[in-house]
């Protein structure tokens, strides 16, 4: 089953990153015919009205085929929609902890949700300061803010696009209560750096995995090595259900805190109208875990393909003087790709500024972006801490220290120099690694006449 017109139109306007991809397609191309740069001996640039390397869309996403129609009407026709009356949504929590190897597994409504529930259970609140990345997701960091607690921002190494382990321990202080290691782009951060000095300062680890379905440190899955770990299922990631999160632990008591907590506080699975604590409504629905056991059948195999390509590309893209693919951590064994990044040294493209680079490569067919912005410096940080709430928790002068402390200016660099491709782009053949090289290559060697023309 095939329905593409309908997930275009859902992907441009509802998935912020995916919108490049999903945009892709309707591009306008140059009318002459697509010839390949390489036939005519690197042809003009097409944001200059030559020919593009590649005329033909990436491969799109979601993957949708029978199994999932299947899935989808099961639910439907049983009437059991809900979490609480049907068995699906279960059936995959308990197969994704199994696949992952941790004891316990708890299907969410979101990642953001099943970071929040993580969050309550490690009883992380007002006071205390969590150590966050400032090179991810808000929701990161938002999910910190909702507690009340303070995101302390430890700078990312560079070579990686992960937080810099080597920097946690100075950020550490007796209000510390936890680190949050995200798994940037589906690569590891450096969790014997973390898991020790976790140990050492008897802090928890809370893993954000909502990017590396699969990916593993020393062999083991991440999501599996902290305290917690949670996953995102949202309409861009790896495993998809459009929304959708999960928490893995191997701690019984911290499992069913979670359990109880995303179930409005209910003490027992299904206790009616009978609650133990504080909680809230965060429980996946019937038709996620349906749509999700389908949508598992293809992961590893899909995995497999982005690793093979993403080496492949790598491969070539080292070649490139001013392009530097993101290294992984030695104990990084393996990587989701979820996203493709690398730096973008504009001193070898005649000095082109990125954001041109950005839209010489889109002419060309390969679509990519340039990421995140600093998180520390964007203003819901200033709103929220502004808030009464925090004014009630925190001295004026606790927050200006923070604000003295806040300052990453790795990551800063980093974020203009940064570039990304999506994974759906590593789901074809290995000629699409050759456009995409082919197509770098091609605007770094007309770097110049692009830098001097208006495009
Ligand atoms: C690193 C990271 N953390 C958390 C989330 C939140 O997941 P969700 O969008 O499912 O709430 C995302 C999703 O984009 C993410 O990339």
């Amino acid at each position: 089953m095939k329905n593409n017109l309908t997930r275009r139109d859902f992907l441009g306007s509802a998935v912020g990153v995916a919108a490049g991809l999903a945009t892709t397609p309707a591009r306008a191309f140059p009318k002459t015919p697509p010839k390949s740069s390489s036939a005519s001996g690197g042809a003009d640039l097409a944001i200059l009205g030559g020919s593009p390397v590649r005329t033909k869309p990436f491969p799109s996403w979601p993957v949708i085929e029978q199994n999932d129609e299947k899935g989808w009407m099961q639910v439907l026709m049983t009437g059991k929609w809900n979490r609480l009356d049907g068995h699906f949504t279960h059936q995959f929590e308990t197969t994704w902890a199994r696949l992952l190897g941790a004891k316990y597994g708890l299907a969410t409504a979101s990642g953001t949700t099943a970071l929040l529930t993580s969050a309550n259970a490690l009883g992380i609140g007002p006071g205390d300061e969590v150590i966050v990345p400032p090179y991810t997701f808000v929701a990161t960091v938002n999910i910190v803010l909702l507690q009340h607690a303070l995101p302390v921002f430890v700078d990312t190494d560079p070579e990686t696009f992960q937080i810099d382990a080597r920097k946690v321990e100075a950020a550490i202080t007796k209000r510390t209560r936890c680190i949050i290691p995200v798994h940037l782009g589906g690569s590891a951060a450096d969790m014997d750096a973390i898991l020790d000095l976790a140990k050492r300062h008897n802090l928890f680890v809370l893993e954000d995995a909502c990017q590396a379905h699969l990916a593993e440190w020393r062999h083991k899955k991440v999501s599996t090595l902290g305290n917690l770990g949670c996953f995102s299922f949202q309409a861009s990631k790896n495993l998809n259900s459009g929304e959708g999160g999960a928490i893995l632990t191997n701690d019984h008591d911290l499992y069913e805190y979670c359990l109880s907590f995303h179930n409005q506080g209910r003490g027992k699975y299904n206790s009616g109208l009978s609650y133990v604590r504080n909680g809230a409504n965060f429980r996946m629905t019937e038709f996620q875990g349906a749509l999700l056991l389908q949508q598992l059948t293809r992961l590893e195999a899909q995995s497999r393909t982005r690793t093979e390509n993403a080496a492949y590309l790598t491969k070539q893209l080292k070649e490139i003087p001013g392009i530097s693919p993101a290294r992984m951590y030695d104990g990084c064994t393996r990587n989701a790709y979820h996203l493709y990044m690398f730096h973008y040294d504009s001193a070898h493209f005649a000095g082109l500024p990125r954001s041109r680079f950005l839209k010489a490569l889109e002419a060309e067919g390969v679509p990519a972006s340039g990421g995140y912005t600093p998180l520390n410096k964007e203003p819901f940080l200033k709103e929220a801490l502004g808030s009464r709430a925090f004014k009630a928790i925190y001295t004026q002068k606790e927050l200006a220290e923070y604000e003295e402390r806040n300052h990453c200016p790795e990551n800063d660099k980093l974020c203009e120099r940064a570039v990304w491709l999506e994974q759906t782009m590593f789901l074809g053949p290995r000629t699409d690694m050759d456009q995409i090289a082919e197509a770098i290559r091609k605007i770094q060697k007309h770097a110049g006449t692009l830098a001097r023309s208006h495009a």
